[in-house]
């Protein structure tokens, strides 16, 4: 079954439209890399994956639940598929990093429930297991504040590996990384999908890195699919081509 499809998602802010009749698949075990230049529409993209904001119109299914349709504890249900790891919108900062995987396990708990609760061994070992598999084992008790940004970028990717997500919302997760903490997130991200069959999208502006990270490639520009290729045809050439100013707007 696939794990995520999009049909035509629409969306417009104040009646300028920023997303126009997109379409995307994705697979279990599949990495999808969304790119395109700034305000092509990828964090609106990923915002209406999540119900942040509800898209005008589409067809918007996670393993086959339409998440556009769904209200209160169904769209609650639902969204427990998606695990997120967005540039900003991540970890209680004054948690540990395994507090914060623990949160993974808690949907919809509070986050003040896992400094209270007493979690079972069972539960605090696979907390750790998951820390383990980012690399961040010895970080275990560090507040998450303390972290570098690729650490934490790396506890989000343990609490999705210890949640039942599985689908994974990844926007500009390495955006203000150095190149070699950059690669650790986007290995961690690939092995989500390479190691536990998560279905990943996420977003980059570092076009270079796409081939050795992505099985797909989907090219955004004014709100639509341009291109959605295998990442190894994604050439220098392609990209430029891209985020070059389309031909109406330099002829204009
Ligand atoms: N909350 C909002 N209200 C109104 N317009 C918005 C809002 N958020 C985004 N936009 C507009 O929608 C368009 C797409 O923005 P979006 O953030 O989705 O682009 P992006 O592809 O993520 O860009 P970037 O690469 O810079 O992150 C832009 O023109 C932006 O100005
Ligand atoms: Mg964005």
């Amino acid at each position: 079954m696939t794990a995520l499809s999009v049909r035509g998602l629409t969306h417009a802010y104040a009646g300028t439209p920023v997303l126009r009749a997109v379409d995307l698949d994705v697979q279990p075990g599949q990495v999808v890399a969304v790119v395109g230049p700034s305000g092509a529409g990828k964090t609106t993209l990923f915002r209406c994956l999540t119900r942040l904001v509800r898209a005008d119109a589409g067809v918007l299914e996670v393993f086959g639940a339409d998440l556009q349709q769904l209200e209160g504890s169904a769209l609650r249900d639902a969204r427990r598929e998606l695990g997120l790891v967005f540039q900003s919108y991540n970890l209680v900062r004054r948690l540990s990093a395994l507090q914060n995987v623990l949160v993974g396990r808690l949907a919809d708990v509070p986050a003040w429930r896992v400094v209270l609760r007493r979690f079972p061994v069972a539960e605090q070992d696979l907390a750790a297991r998951c820390l383990d598999q980012v690399g961040l084992l010895a970080f275990a008790h560090t507040r998450a504040d303390r972290l570098s940004g690729g650490q934490q970028q790396r506890v989000a990717i343990a609490r999705v590996l210890a949640s039942r997500a599985r689908v994974v919302l990844a926007d500009e997760p390495v955006a203000s990384l150095d190149p070699a903490s950059a690669s650790a997130v986007l290995a961690a991200l690939r092995s989500l999908a390479t190691d536990h069959g998560k279905a990943v999208v996420c977003s980059l502006h570092q076009v270079d890195l796409v081939a050795g990270f992505a099985d797909r490639v989907v090219g955004l520009r004014d709100g639509r699919v341009v291109l959605d290729l295998p990442a190894d045809r994604f050439d220098a050439a392609t990209a430029r081509d891209l985020y070059s100013r389309t031909p109406e707007r330099t002829s204009a």
